[in-house]
């Protein structure tokens, strides 16, 4: 980090004071920090605070015409190596996300064209709020780095994921990024080692769950998923660090902690919300989405026809959400997995479907009724890769999870990096 400069934006949260640790360990490993402090920061810490620490000028809304002639927002920017938002507010991820400028910080950042890292700090509820997982989802899109924010007892007493990542964790993500600065990653670089937590700065997309496709207003077709398995999943990959979004299909479970819940009824919204999910390092789609849906729908509850004992029910083809994601290309998650769930032939069809999709992995799974799988919390499965078939012992839902996520993780820590 010798000699590399640092804009450090400073938003208004409790989590401020740690922004002073995180100036002075920067400043040891021979950095130089140029501070911005929000009207919100300065209401936690004083520029004098960081200016001490910094051994510079701290920039804020006070910022005057003499400031402009002598160091311009844009000379701000132009003068530093990476620009670092922490705590990044909820507010000031709003605004980034929409392009706002009406003060200093949102300014400099509409302005830079530097690599950006934001540390969010926030209320758990702020945090989960479906506004605030939009905006971060936006800001991926545009190739922000996010590192945290951690879980833990909030300063508001709550507890849950918005704290702001330890300085020492922001530490190491600015090194990450400062040493593969050339780099245009297609997803999340991987920012913390921590190897309790190895799918750190990882975005994983889970799919769960059936879908329901209307027929007419009160019927619809629907299957018996009950979305144990991609709950599951999408918890245990959250344990593991990751950045969950689970795009669900309707189920009665809570919410999995720590995860960007996205609900959507229909196989055409579940694509669309996986697809505005994008950038993922991970895929893994554990819906079970109807392959039809009614080709034309009702607009008022279709009336039983007297005297009429067979009727029929035209359906169109649903998109294929796996086989979408694991097309080529630059949006292509490095590691693919799918789902099969079968009746009969398991092993053979399971190994079809892998290479018919794309995908990198399929789990198979027998839904025979008696094996209890459909809808039970028990499963047994197949894990069919490149490499061959294992077959996995009975167990239950959630070991199987954290069993995937764990492999997941090894087999992502093996792979060659992109272009970190
Ligand atoms: O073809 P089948 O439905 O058996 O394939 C199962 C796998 O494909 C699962 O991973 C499931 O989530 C996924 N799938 C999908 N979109 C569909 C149908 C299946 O993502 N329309």
């Amino acid at each position: 980090m010798q000699g590399k400069r640092i804009l450090l934006i400073v938003g208004g949260g409790i989590a401020a004071y740690k922004s002073l640790d995180l100036v002075r360990r920067l400043k040891e490993r021979g950095a130089s920090v140029r501070v911005i402090l929000t009207s919100g920061g300065a209401e936690f810490v004083t520029p004098l605070s960081f200016s001490v620490l910094s051994e510079e000028k701290t920039f804020t809304d006070l910022f005057d015409l003499k400031d402009e002639a002598e160091i311009g927002h844009i000379r701000l920017s132009r003068e530093a190596d990476l620009v670092v938002v922490a705590p990044a507010t909820a507010d000031l991820l709003a605004k980034m996300a929409h392009g706002l400028a009406d003060d200093l910080a949102s300014t400099v950042l509409l302005a830079t064209d530097k690599t950006v890292l934001v540390a969010p700090a926030m209320n758990v509820r702020m945090w989960q709020h479906a506004a605030t997982q939009r905006n971060l989802g936006t800001l991926r899109a545009d190739r922000i780095h996010v590192v945290g924010p951690d879980e833990g007892e909030m300063a508001c007493g709550e507890y849950g994921p918005g704290r702001m990542t330890e300085p020492a964790a922001i530490v190491e993500a600015i090194g990450a990024l400062l040493g593969a600065k050339a780099a245009a990653p297609r997803a999340t670089p991987r920012l913390v080692s921590d190897s309790a937590k190895p799918l750190s700065g990882r975005h994983v997309l889970i799919t769960s769950g059936p879908t329901q496709e209307p027929i007419d207003p009160v019927r619809y077709i629907a299957n018996r998923s009950s979305g144990k398995q991609g709950h599951a999943l999408a918890k245990a990959a959250a344990a593991l660090g990751a950045e969950v979004t689970l795009v669900s299909g309707p189920v009665t479970l809570p919410d999995p902690q720590g995860v960007r819940v996205v609900k959507v009824d229909t196989a055409h919204e579940m694509l669309a919300a996986v697809e505005a999910a994008l950038p993922a390092d991970i895929a893994i789609c554990a819906a079970a989405v109807a392959d039809w849906r009614a080709a034309d729908e009702a607009p008022h509850k279709l009336k039983k026809p007297r005297q009429v004992s067979e009727a029929t029910l035209k359906l169109s083809l649903n998109p294929d959400i796996l086989s979408t994601l694991a097309k080529k290309g630059p949006k292509r998650p490095r590691l693919v997995i799918g789902f099969a769930a079968e009746t009969e032939d398991l092993i053979e069809n399971a190994t079809a479907k892998r290479a018919r999709k794309g995908a990198d992995w399929i789990v198979a799974n027998d839904v025979w009724p008696g094996t209890g799988a459909m809808g039970g919390d028990q499963t047994q499965i197949h894990l069919i890769t490149a490499q061959g078939v294992e077959d996995w012992p009975a167990m239950s839902k959630d070991e199987m999870a954290a069993r995937l996520l764990a492999r997941v993780a090894d087999a992502f820590a093996a792979m060659r990096p992109a272009a970190e």
